[in-house]
């Protein structure tokens, strides 16, 4: 049996250990808001977050997350009022929407180890792939989230 916190729940998960953590949340625990993309480590769609980091679930084993805290999509904020989610609403980053939770995730935890981050910061830490090409948005919807983010400091 393994168990961890999820969204600020006991979860428990008895099936095999090698598992990837992606599987257990879509397929076990029914939050489909992460995305499967390419399953090899490389776009970032299932990114979530470990102990507040971010991390690819697709490359994830379950057993690896033991004892640890998990925050998905659906965990980032109660109502969506998360600054990188307000600041995603009001550039209308999204196009397909498929790769946007993973975004956000990436995007969340980057902003808590870099609250003010450069066009170059960006570039070289923010990595998650977009298909539909969105990229301009997201770089101005993350210096938007950053100054929401330093107008709201305790907003989780
Ligand atoms: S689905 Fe995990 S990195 Fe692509
Ligand atoms: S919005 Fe379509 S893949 Fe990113």
């Amino acid at each position: 049996m393994i168990r961890f916190t999820l969204n600020d729940r006991d979860y428990e998960y008895s099936g095999d250990d090698d598992t990837p953590l992606l599987w257990v949340l879509r397929d076990s625990a029914g939050l489909t808001g992460t995305k499967y993309g390419c399953g090899t480590g490389q776009c970032r769609a299932c990114t979530v977050h470990v102990n507040g980091q971010a991390r690819r679930a697709c490359v994830t084993s379950i057993k690896s997350v033991t004892g640890q805290t998990v925050t998905t999509i659906e965990g980032l904020s109660h109502d969506a009022s998360h600054p990188v989610q307000q600041a995603w609403r009001e550039t209308n980053v999204a196009q397909c929407g498929y790769c946007q939770s993973g975004q956000i995730m990436a995007v969340a935890a980057m902003l808590e180890r870099r609250p003010a981050p450069s066009d170059e910061d960006i570039d070289r830490e923010h990595r998650n792939i977009c298909r539909c090409g969105t990229y301009p948005r997201i770089r101005k919807a993350i210096h938007r989230a950053a100054e929401l983010s330093r107008k709201e400091p305790d907003n989780e």
